[in-house]
């Protein structure tokens, strides 16, 4: 789906800035990562067409999981309470771990899986997120890799969603409050 689309008021990011991006991230992973065969985690389901385009992006031959855990709810502010709904089917002991997330804004949820993960025995395990938000700063998180700082409007598309909608946009952008007020 377009991302100009009636209930998006402004574009943050463009399918093809995504692209760049991504191919800019993934040669990165590619030389981090070159003897450390990653398993990328994928946070569900705002990550998918994240992992999706960086996977492919990459030259590296990486295993993938996925894990879902709950912040949110169905609205628009955080809960600060995760739970997870669906855990990993990997083995996590002396693997280098590359947590894959769609955003991080008060840096709740990615506090609390990097802790959970590395008390699984990893050898590493590091961030990669395509957006962050100014809040993300107020958190103690160390996150390796960004795609885009954007401003601290609910956005939605390119896997983000506003009560499972949107997700399909092929960019980023700002939804109209006037849908969620
Ligand atoms: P945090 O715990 O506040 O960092 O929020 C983490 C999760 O909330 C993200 O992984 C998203 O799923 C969701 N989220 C945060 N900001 C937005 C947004 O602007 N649009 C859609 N989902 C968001
Ligand atoms: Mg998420």
């Amino acid at each position: 789906m377009h991302l100009n689309h009636p209930d998006i008021t402004k574009v943050l990011v463009t399918a093809d800035q995504i692209s760049v991006r991504v191919a800019e991230l993934a040669a990165e992973l590619d030389e981090y990562y070159a003897d450390k065969d990653p398993l990328l985690v994928g946070v569900l389901k705002g990550a998918v067409p994240f992992m999706a385009d960086l996977s492919r992006a990459m030259e590296l031959s990486t295993t993938q999981d996925w894990m879902a855990v709950s912040s949110y709810g169905s609205g628009t502010i955080s809960s600060g309470v995760v739970r997870i709904l669906k855990d990993l089917d990997t083995d996590l002991d002396g693997r280098h771990v590359l947590i894959v997330e769609d955003i991080i804004d008060s840096g709740l949820t990615l506090s609390w899986l990097t802790s959970n993960l590395a008390t699984r025995g990893a050898a590493s395990v590091e961030v990669v997120t395509l957006l962050r938000k100014p809040d993300a700063a107020k958190v103690k998180i160390d996150v390796r890799w960004v795609g885009f700082d954007i401003p601290s409007d609910f956005v939605v598309g390119y896997g983000l969603d506003y009560n499972e909608r949107y997700r399909s946009l092929d960019g980023v952008g700002v939804l109209a409050p006037s849908v969620y007020s």
